[in-house]
């Protein structure tokens, strides 16, 4: 059976780790794409040679031009500019945009059978822009930002309790802002809900609520460390947890912006919601319920998803 071919849009920090985990990982071939002449190519290079080593097998090359991409599987895309220091990730929404409308070109004439991964920030108004502009179906275009904000939940629950990443799992809900919506609820430590982790002292309420405001600011904690740059180690894991759950039809259920038509009683918007990912993309949509609180907040998150679609629409008017 011929191999998978990955298509990485996009060759800077989180392209090139995502190029690198993929080959790791034997996903497939792996295409690299970018605008700037020469970097993906010199990637690509770079990762082959490593293959001998670590012994994997994949083909790796790297493209300026999309009809690289043809026939593609999988298509990854973080094509765009990063956050800077200081700057929100709506700030990025503009540039960003044109970007998107220049991907979903590329993607819809050369890989329109493809699962697409969209990482590029502001993540839910750039995922739902890029469904629009490749014209693929919406179960097939799907956003990352959930996977990797409960995994940095999973990481400071894991090091304030001294338990195993492995046996922790947390939900995070909405858009992929400050205002997400880490749901307490339904994050479990071996299996004990957080709420009863509280109660039966092994974590303060305290304690709780700063891992929650952390949670929130992950993304932001990273930049104002890297000052040059946002995190590209964690979204490119948690980009090819999504596209490994799609290519081996694992069916694994996963916080991923996904678009709605009428579930949570939201209509035509990317957010992030548990969903099954299989051979058939979002096969299913998974509602839980909200107690007030979680309602209130997902509503908030929501809001402001709204509003930076409401803005790409005003900007460029063929999408709405
Ligand atoms: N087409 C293809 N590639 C492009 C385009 C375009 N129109 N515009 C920019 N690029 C490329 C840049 O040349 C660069 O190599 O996208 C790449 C982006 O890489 P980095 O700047 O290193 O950004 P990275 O850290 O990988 O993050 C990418 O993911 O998390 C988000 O906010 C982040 O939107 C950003 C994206």
């Amino acid at each position: 059976m011929a191999r998978n071919k990955i298509a990485l849009i996009g060759a800077g920090q989180i392209g090139g780790t995502l190029a690198h985990l993929a080959g790791l990982k034997e996903l497939g071939d792996i295409v690299l794409f970018d605008i700037a002449e020469g970097t993906p190519q010199g990637k690509a290079l770079d990762l082959a040679e490593s293959s001998p080593v670590d012994g994997f097998d994949a083909t790796l090359s790297g493209a300026n031009d999309y009809k690289a991409i043809q026939g593609a599987d999988v298509v990854i895309v973080t094509a765009g500019v990063p956050r800077k220091p200081g700057m929100s990730r709506d700030d990025l929404l503009g540039i960003n945009l044109k970007v998107m409308d220049a991907v979903g070109a590329g993607i819809k004439q050369n890989a329109p059978d493809a699962f697409v991964i969209c990482i590029t920030n502001p993540l839910d108004a750039m995922v739902w822009a890029l469904q629009k502009s490749s014209g693929l179906p919406a179960n097939k275009v799907v956003g990352m930002a959930g996977v990797l904000d409960s995994a940095r939940f999973r990481y400071f629950l894991s090091e304030a309790t001294g338990v195993s990443v492995k046996d922790i799992h947390a939900m995070t809900l909405g858009g992929h802002g400050d205002d997400m919506v880490p749901l307490v609820r339904y994050s479990t430590v071996g299996g004990v809900p957080l709420p009863e982790l509280v109660k039966s002292g092994w974590l303060t309420q305290e304690k709780l609520d700063a891992i929650v405001d952390r949670t929130r600011k992950g993304g932001g904690e990273i930049v104002a460390l890297l000052k040059t740059g946002s995190a590209f180690y964690a979204p490119a894991a948690s980009a090819i947890a999504m596209a490994e759950s799609y290519l081996k039809d694992q069916k694994r259920v996963l916080p991923v912006a996904a678009y709605l038509n009428g579930e949570y009683g939201v209509k035509d918007t990317y957010v992030g919601v548990p969903a099954l990912i299989g051979a058939n993309g979002v096969e299913k949509i998974i509602e839980v319920s909200f107690d007030a609180a979680e309602e209130e907040q997902f509503a908030k998150s929501l809001t402001s998803v709204q509003g930076l679609i409401a803005a790409c629409k005003q900007i460029n008017p063929a999408l709405a």
